[in-house]
């Protein structure tokens, strides 16, 4: 693609030329965005750019080893990478709680607390990193119809507690459809590419009530099965959003001449062009069957299976 071509090549020169010999520090969470940027930054400065990956146990089934793998020393890209595993800290923090604005609150604030004490072992920087782009810019200067309703974390105001004196976003002229583009363009895996918007507060808003570790597994296990039946399918492009929720609900069933008293899952799948409103996607039977009978068979705590018909209004996309 010449555009993108030109894109990552201007770019690359316009960050050289911005930030020099300077320092840049840069908030990696494996998503779209995020991960292109660090790409783009990589390629234009090396080793001047670090990456901060904050691990905080509430992402998707090996998605911290993917993004180590990517972004880490045995990766492609040149970058100073720095893994924090801030799981244990992230159940202790939420156990107990059950409010989804609650949790919320705690992932974020957390977040804050992990990534201010890795930039202060960094020192002071040049510039800060993020990976905004065009929808960004419009949406937050509107108010999004979300940030009203729940709060997202990542639409805010700018760090107080990183020491840098300018912000650079190489991405805020593109759409989403570009952003894919330049990081096809860099080298960055389509899985990661082409990646679902995943929220920041992650599982910790796919877990109905009380996080806990267990609760993760479960839920971590689920959607891994889901993810993978649904990409067999090939309908991963064509559904906007899908994953597995547990729900906070136990029910009794039976496994071989056992009664259980285990978990509930909800799988959900939703169509939308602008994540305001969204329709459940029609998946054929014959795949959420085959869904339903693996987790039940393949991950232990779980033994009934819900399909989430709701669109939006009146449900959200997340649970919580
Ligand atoms: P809802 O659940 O409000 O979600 O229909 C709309 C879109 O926003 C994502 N979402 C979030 N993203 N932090 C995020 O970064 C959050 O707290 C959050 N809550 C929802 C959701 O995954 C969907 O794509």
């Amino acid at each position: 693609d010449w555009r993108m071509d030109s894109f990552v090549e201007q770019s690359i020169n316009a960050i050289r030329e911005k930030v020099g010999d300077g320092k840049v520090l840069l908030a990696l969470s494996g998503g779209v965005d995020s991960s292109v940027a660090a790409g783009l930054l990589s390629r234009a400065i090396g080793k001047q750019l670090t990456c901060v990956f904050v691990d905080h146990g509430l992402l998707r089934k090996n998605e911290g080893d993917e993004v180590e793998a990517v972004f880490g020393p045995d990766g492609d890209f040149d970058l100073n990478f720095i893994r924090v595993n801030a799981q244990e800290r992230y159940y202790n923090k939420l156990a107990g709680v059950t409010e989804p604005e609650q949790k919320r609150k705690i992932i974020g604030e957390e977040f804050i607390r992990v990534f201010e004490e890795e930039a202060k072992k960094i020192g002071a920087v040049d510039f800060l990193a993020q990976g905004t782009i065009y929808p960004d810019v419009v949406e937050s200067g509107l108010g999004g119809e979300s940030a009203v309703i729940k709060s997202h974390h990542n639409v805010g105001g700018l760090p107080d507690y990183v020491d840098f004196k300018e912000i650079i976003e190489p991405l805020r002229d593109l759409f989403k459809d570009e952003v894919r583009k330049a990081g096809l363009e860099l080298g960055i895996p389509e899985e990661l590419v082409y990646r679902q918007p995943f929220p920041g507060p992650g599982l910790g808003i796919r877990i109905i009530g009380e996080v806990t570790a267990e609760k993760v597994r479960i839920v971590q296990d689920a959607d891994a099965i889901y993810r993978e039946e649904i990409a067999k399918a090939g309908l991963d492009r064509e559904i906007n959003q899908y994953f597995a929720a547990l729900t906070n609900m136990r029910s009794v069933g039976v496994m071989g001449d056992e009664r259980t008293y285990d978990y509930a899952v909800a799988l959900r799948a939703v169509k939308t062009i602008d994540f305001m409103t969204a329709e459940a996607a029609e998946i054929p039977y014959e795949v959420l069957n085959k869904v339903m009978s693996r987790i039940i068979n393949e991950v232990r705590g779980v033994n009934r299976v819900f399909y989430d018909l709701t669109s939006k209004p009146p449900g959200t996309i997340e649970f919580e």
